[in-house]
């Protein structure tokens, strides 16, 4: 068989499914987990926050309105209320009845099948959010990953570090799009708990993928959306490609 581009560029470049292949589906519902599998993404990319009630949710936005029917602050909603709305349609009519999933139904639904890269999404929102997230994944072993693929990121990196308490065999990623963090210090400090550093491709050079690398960190960036932009991070050889379009980075 032909190798793919993520192959033929060099050791295996994790192909990670944004949202799901929220290009082809709604972002962060089940149609968008379930299609990313069907497309051999090595991991979906999930967006974690918190209902009124304490139910940890799986959305993008801080509000409902983008991706619904419904409006409000995530946070403001129980989570009968936020299972009650349409989050497919925005989409398409064939997506019609999808739902903003919880973050245990996915981690039932996914783990052992596919890698879930777990972002927590606007942490400072949801103060004991890490020790939600903690249990879950205690509960179901995946504190330890062995063989299972899971890794927690922030752009929030105190929530970050609490995490690395919480989880000391978690991988652990620092999300950003700012130049300020690229400089050695910086990465330095990052090493010191994180074991990815998750630019924006926006500031992604050889250069900066050198410098994670010796800090001992890998490298995943974000967010493709074009053949050509899916193009340039395989050239910089980024060890993970976080993408709406998983056919983008391995064409199968
Ligand atoms: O996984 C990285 C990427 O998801 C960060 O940006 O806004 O899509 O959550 P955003
Ligand atoms: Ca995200």
């Amino acid at each position: 068989t032909q190798p793919s581009s993520a192959e033929a560029a060099g050791t295996k470049i994790d192909n990670v499914a944004h949202r799901g292949a929220s290009g082809y589906a709604p972002e962060n519902t089940i149609a968008a987990f379930d299609k990313a599998v069907e497309m051999k993404a090595d991991y979906i990319e999930i967006d974690v926050q918190r209902s009124k009630d304490g139910e940890l949710v799986v959305i993008h936005d801080t509000t409902v309105d983008r991706t619904t029917d419904g409006s409000g602050p995530v946070q403001s909603l129980t989570y009968e209320e936020i299972r009650n709305l349409d989050a497919g349609s925005w989409k398409g009519t064939e997506f019609a009845g999808e739902k903003i999933p919880s973050f245990d139904e996915i981690l039932d639904r996914y783990h052992g099948k596919v890698g879930i890269l777990i972002e927590l999404k606007a942490p400072e929102l949801y103060p004991g959010i890490e020790e939600s997230v903690a249990l879950e994944l205690k509960e179901r072993n995946l504190d330890k990953p062995q063989n299972e693929k899971t890794i927690i990121q922030s752009f929030n990196f105190e929530s970050m570090k609490k995490i690395n308490d919480l989880l000391p065999k978690v991988p652990i990623g620092v999300l950003t799009s700012s130049r300020l963090h690229t400089t050695q210090q910086a990465l330095k400090e990052f090493s010191a708990y994180a074991d990815y550093f998750n630019p924006s491709y926006t500031i992604v050079t050889k250069d900066l993928v050198n410098q994670v690398h010796e800090e001992g960190m890998k490298i995943q960036s974000w967010t493709v959306r074009s053949q050509e932009t899916a193009d340039f991070l395989l050239e910089m050889q980024v060890d993970g490609i976080i993408t709406d379009y998983p056919d983008y980075v391995d064409p199968r």
